[in-house]
């Protein structure tokens, strides 16, 4: 096992018996990446909620622009999200996912008409425009539009204004608000369809370490998490990187290269005490669909907490949830406001319960709101 185990030898909190574990010795790389992630604890505070501002601060721009993760760490996040796909010419960009034609212009670009195709990705087909079939050059030509207008109709004011960034982008932004906000800002990237980039012949990996090195982001005190819902990247990412992973893990089905390759396991065999020995192997935190922490009840209200948690934390793993959202559409049944679902409901009760369940942190599309809650308590 990973570090992780030292340091609950070391911390004196090794209450949980995992002999059933593989120990092996940890490498002076594994000390490293811990102390890396203890660091971050002890910056923020022990009982400090991490708010990350998932996909910048998506509930009023735009996700995954510029303006989005301003705002984000404007309103006081700590960290800003970007999901990672590639261009055609191998350069990082943020998109949630690899077809751009839900988030950018790109249908009513007649000079890209033709790239229109159906692909299939993660044994789906989908229909569109892909960032792999664009350079970075066509990229930039886009401007990105709100995903989902209907419960976000004031977003949509700033359709047409933003460029899809880039990587680099996002760093230099993170870097330049650090320096005038007067407190670090991080990034917590995430690796997107993987296994489907790989076979692409774009995998994602190499450009995102090359950046983090070119950066000097690929140390223990670098206020950087990367993310993944599939389990090898994550893997292999472990000798490469010194910063945190987080294993992301859904709220049903299974990580995708596990599917690939036939391995029958599922996010649930991820989330048994076996499960979360395994990932600590590798990672420092989970990611978990928020309903793994507190499921809703049979008529959509908010239920009781798992034990996940409590779970994670024997194995020093971090548990940061997704995803908060104000929107009535997104709500437990008994926090919502009214029958609207773009109206707001009581996403404070939602935080205050989801704290109480034990959590280290959040991805928040309205990271202000997130913020207020963490001050309150
Ligand atoms: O990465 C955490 C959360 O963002 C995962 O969900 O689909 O919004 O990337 P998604
Ligand atoms: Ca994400």
């Amino acid at each position: 096992m990973r570090t992780r185990l030292a340091a609950l030898a070391l911390s004196g909190l090794a209450v949980l018996s995992v002999t059933s574990v593989a120990a092996g010795p940890a490498t002076a790389q594994d000390n490293d990446r811990t102390a890396g992630a203890a660091a971050a604890g002890a910056a923020r505070g022990h009982d400090e909620l991490v708010v990350v501002g998932h996909r910048g601060a998506s509930g009023y721009r735009p996700e995954h622009t510029l303006a989005s993760y301003e705002l984000a760490a404007r309103m006081g996040a700590d960290y800003i999200e970007p999901d990672l796909v590639t261009t055609k010419d191998g350069v990082l960009v943020a998109r949630h996912e690899p077809e751009i034609g839900g988030t950018t212009d790109v249908a009513q670009r007649p000079e890209f008409a033709d790239r229109r195709t159906t692909k299939v990705l993660d044994g789906e087909e989908v229909t569109g425009w892909f960032a792999e079939d664009f350079t970075l050059a066509e990229l930039k030509t886009l401007r990105a539009k709100e995903r989902i207008p209907d419960l976000r109709p004031n977003n949509t004011i700033y359709d047409g204004r933003y460029q899809i960034p880039t990587l680099q982008e996002i760093i230099d932004l993170s870097r330049r608000l650090s320096w005038q906000l007067h407190r670090r800002i991080g990034i917590y990237p995430e690796t997107k369809h993987p296994t489907y980039f790989r076979e692409q012949g774009l995998p994602l990996e190499p450009a995102l370490v090359r950046t983090l090195n070119r950066n000097g982001l690929n140390h223990r005190h670098a206020k950087v998490y990367v993310q993944s819902f599939e389990v090898s990247n994550l893997e292999q990412l472990e000798h490469e990187l010194r910063v945190p992973l987080v294993q992301l893990i859904g709220g049903s089905g299974a990580p995708y290269d596990f599917v690939a390759k036939g391995d029958p396991r599922t996010y649930d065999d991820l989330v048994t005490r076996a499960g979360l020995a395994e990932i600590a192997r590798y990672a420092d935190g989970i990611g978990p669909d928020k309903n793994r922490v507190i499921p809703r009840d049979e008529d959509g209200n908010l239920g009781e907490p798992t034990n996940l948690v409590a779970d994670a934390h024997r194995f020093r793993l971090q548990v940061h949830p997704y995803t908060f959202r104000a929107e009535n559409a997104f709500l437990p049944a008994n926090l919502r406001s009214s029958a609207d679902p773009a109206a707001w409901g009581d996403i404070f009760a939602e935080y205050e319960a989801f704290r109480a369940a034990g959590i280290d942190g959040v991805f928040a599309d309205h990271p202000d709101i997130a913020v207020a809650a963490r001050e309150e308590r």
